[in-house]
């Protein structure tokens, strides 16, 4: 065994359910996949399968995936060094769903709060959105995934995923290597501009509450300079009664790596006015290099569908032998190559 292959596994997937990545998606979670190249044979799967659990326009979604994985290759992940693939590219994901849905109890998966949240949004509910956190359970479990990098709202689909692990092998023999959570830490969660009380999120608030990586450098710079900041003027971290300016100071000190007690005492004695305006700066800064580098991905989308093909060869080249090993267990005919 060479020393690569002893690297933990690790596995992790986005939904390309909008036109691009936002900063909250990128300090609580991508840059954490990008680092984890470093020590982790890591796999990256942009996962249109469960973009379709709720409504969706074809032409959007596969627009979207392509923007995805431009917006994934541009923040820096390498695709010889990780595994970056499209869902929807490798078989072996719905046919391991099927096996282990076989393997969920009815109340079991009616117990995921996400559903619940999610449900009560739609008028029209799916099986496959109730189904979803099966479809997860597949996508780590093909792999061998030792770690799962997730915020804290995934923990219940990644318990379920270990519990369906351990009950497979426990019925069939030893097939699934059991996960373990790797919950991104809480100081990476950034928050909604303008209503800093929520998770910054495409629905959460209006079109200032997001700032979305792809948006253009004065679009940032407005977005920043009018988030919601809080009574008072001083410019200190206190996330409660302080939420605005708290999460604006977790921005600076995620961008730029200074812990928060510094970036206070530099902006001793200044307003939210000085912070703001350098904030927005940095942020426009920042990120603009990642927006250029994604459209020089976009420009040519042929390279960029040889990179993702590249990928779901890799990742398929994994997933077959364990949805072999799955069928063989539970008494299928093995899978024909296709
Ligand atoms: N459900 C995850 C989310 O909404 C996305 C996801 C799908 C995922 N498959 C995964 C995350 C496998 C980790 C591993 O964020």
């Amino acid at each position: 065994m060479t020393t690569a292959d002893r690297r933990p596994r690790v596995l992790s997937g986005i939904q390309p359910t909008s036109d691009s990545f936002h900063l909250g998606n990128y300090l609580g979670a991508l840059r954490q996949w990008v680092a984890l190249q470093e020590t982790a044979d890591a796999f990256y799967c942009v996962v249109d399968l469960h973009a379709i659990t709720v409504e969706h326009e074809p032409k959007a979604l596969r627009e979207r995936s392509r923007v995805s994985a431009a917006q994934l290759l541009a923040l820096g992940l390498d695709p010889d060094r990780s595994t970056l693939f499209v869902q929807s590219q490798v078989p072996e994901h719905p046919m391991l769903e099927w096996i282990l849905g076989c393997e969920t109890g009815f109340g079991e998966a009616s117990r995921m709060t996400q559903f619940k949240d999610k449900s009560a949004k739609q008028e029209r509910t799916t099986v496959g959105l109730f189904t979803y956190p099966v479809l997860q359970a597949a996508d780590i479990l093909l792999y061998q995934t030792d770690r799962v990098p997730v915020g804290e709202d995934q923990r219940q689909h990644l318990e379920l995923t270990r519990d369906l692990a351990i009950r497979f092998n426990g019925a069939y023999g030893r097939t699934f290597n059991v996960p373990e959570p790797f919950i991104v830490s809480e100081t990476a969660t950034i928050k909604d501009l303008t209503e800093p009380e929520k998770k910054m999120s495409k629905s959460s608030s209006g079109p200032r509450g997001c700032l979305y990586l792809l948006d253009t450098p004065n679009q940032m710079r407005k977005k920043i300079r009018s988030a919601v900041t809080d009574s008072g003027s001083e410019v200190r971290y206190d996330p409660e009664s302080k939420a605005g300016v708290s999460n604006l100071l977790t921005i600076y000190s995620a961008l730029t790596g200074t812990p928060v007690e510094k970036i206070e005492s530099e902006y001793h004695g200044k307003g939210y006015g000085d912070f703001k305006g350098d904030l927005a700066d940095l942020v426009a800064d920042s990120l603009e290099p990642i927006a250029k580098t994604t459209k020089e991905y976009l420009a040519d989308t042929a390279e960029l569908d040889r990179i993702l093909a590249k990928g779901a060869e890799k990742a398929r080249s994994v997933a077959s032998r364990t949805v072999a090993k799955a069928y063989k267990k539970v008494g299928f005919y093995p899978p024909v190559s296709m």
